[in-house]
């Protein structure tokens, strides 16, 4: 899940190209310049607000998006059945 200017998204952590998660190293998502998730298996970048993939070799596919519900105080993420 990120907060992205102001607005929580949440993905699955599986990146449409080969399935891999995006981070090589735990909760290392962001490229250089802060600006998009890029993959760390072949350099995918996805937009945070929309999961896009903007750049790489799934470009045009993107992260499965997760549907999130405030309850309260709480920001809360469904994930589907596995
Ligand atoms: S697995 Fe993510 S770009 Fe190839």
């Amino acid at each position: 899940m990120v907060n992205h200017d102001g607005a929580y998204h949440a993905y699955v952590n599986s990146c449409p190209h080969v399935g891999t998660p995006l981070d090589l190293w735990p909760n290392e998502f962001w490229s250089e310049d802060g600006r998009l998730f890029v993959c760390s298996t072949h350099g995918a970048l996805f937009e945070p607000d929309t999961g896009n993939c903007v750049a790489g070799p799934c470009a045009g596919d993107a992260l499965t998006r997760l549907a999130i519900r405030r309850d309260g105080e709480d920001v809360v993420v469904s994930c589907p059945d596995a």
